[in-house]
């Protein structure tokens, strides 16, 4: 007897990252013999620092190879708390912090664990795919907050207060900002600190390109009085020290959470692999000349890349505050975004991502990751002018 193989109903509820599909696109046209640009993915093109990498080497030469503490190993979890405190000023216990593959498993399981269906969940347009998709995968209701291109892509704080209600779960804010490279001053997040502070709304604050910033400083939605307590506070080492394949992340969490996103770990990923954790160890707490040589190398590029995408025919770009992304408007090119992001890739060989992959504020812009080398950059450039002159 052969019965129909179905699968659950909410799957088709969650939704993907077109970075990944478009770099495979890319990969099937490199097979066939093309020349691909890529800056469509968002990973550091760098090594990871070699006293990182050795730090490893050495945990596992020791044998630390075995299952460890969901929560993560305890020379871990000191060491992002010191880091918190050195970067934020932030004071949180090392039993606060939580460990997992990545910053990614945090933007799920604090969505599972928070919000049920019905509840409404607050969260940046243009913004990382991963926020809706966890939203409607649980059931909630999403509500885009949008970022304003005017406003260098941060959100109005009257957008923001429009948008609470006694229904409101959870708040996701996100900066320094993909795809925008927006970064939120002290003053937008005061405000908001204001609006949420006696709301029933935790707060998640993606922080995960707080080290990449160009202008101006960081500033983190915990430091502002009493928002500690309901923010789930969500940095990691991908991006920072160039480590998006060891898969390692981490959040100071309130109290109350702890023990829930624990039990997720636990039924899904048992732990962080303990050489991973040690290299992050001598990520946080060992030289960070690395990673500044980075962020100086970025700015140079987002530099070189502002200034030759302003000067395509009908193409404008602000200039990103931070992170590694420029979210330059192509309306004035006459070609939709969605349909210059698929033709540059199949017919100029630059891959890069439609706005509108980050929600429907972006729909008139292209995501372009300057995390290549300034060569290729000025490549994608011309490759880009060119396509627009012949289109
Ligand atoms: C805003 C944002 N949050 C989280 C992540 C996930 O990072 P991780 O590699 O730590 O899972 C990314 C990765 O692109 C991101 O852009």
């Amino acid at each position: 007897m052969t019965g129909s193989l179905a699968t659950a109903s909410s799957v088709a509820r969650l939704g993907t990252e077109s970075a990944f599909a478009v770099l495979a696109r890319a990969k099937e046209l490199e097979a066939e013999g093309k020349h691909v640009i890529h800056l469509e993915i968002g990973a550091p093109d760098f090594p990871t620092p070699r006293h990182i990498s050795e730090a490893a080497f050495a945990a596992i030469e020791a044998g630390e190879t075995s299952y460890c503490a969901s929560a993560g190993i305890p020379d871990f979890r000191a060491a992002a708390a010191a880091y918190l405190a050195e970067t934020r000023g932030i004071e949180v216990d090392a039993r606060s912090i939580l460990v997992a593959n990545g910053a990614k498993p945090f933007l799920f399981f604090v969505v599972l664990a928070t919000c049920e269906p019905g509840d409404e969940v607050v969260y940046p347009d243009p913004g990382f795919p991963i926020y809706e998709s966890a939203i409607r995968f649980v059931g909630a209701t999403p509500v885009p907050l949008p970022l304003h291109e005017e406003r260098d892509f941060s959100f109005d704080p009257a957008d923001l207060a429009e948008r609470l209600s006694p229904r409101t779960k959870l708040v996701i804010l996100n900066s320094p900002h993909n795809p925008t490279g927006g970064v939120l001053g002290s003053d937008d997040l005061a405000k908001a600190a204001e609006l949420l502070r006696d709301s029933s709304a935790w707060v998640l604050s993606d922080e995960v390109y707080s080290r990449m910033v160009y202008e101006g400083s960081f500033a983190s939605i915990a430091s502002e009085e009493g928002m500690l307590e309901r923010t789930i506070l969500l940095d990691g080492l991908s991006k920072t020290y160039s480590m998006t394949g060891w898969r390692c992340g981490f959040a100071a969490v309130p109290d109350s959470l702890l023990d829930p996103l624990e039990r997720f770990f636990v039924n899904t990923t048992s732990c962080v692999p303990p050489f991973v954790q040690r290299a992050g160890v001598a990520a946080l707490t060992g030289p960070q000349t690395d990673a500044e040589m980075m962020v100086a190398e970025f700015l140079a590029r987002r530099d070189l890349v502002v200034e030759g995408l302003n000067a395509l025919p009908g193409v404008s770009c602000r200039t990103p505050r931070g992170a590694f992304y420029a979210f330059p408007n192509v309306a004035g090119t006459g070609i939709h975004a969605d349909e210059l992001a698929t033709r540059l890739l199949e017919e100029a060989g630059v891959a890069l991502l439609a706005g509108s992959a980050f929600g429907s504020v972006g729909a008139d812009n292209l995501r372009v990751s300057y995390a290549n080398s300034a060569e290729n950059l000025n490549v994608a450039l011309e490759r880009i002018a060119a396509f627009l002159d012949q289109a």
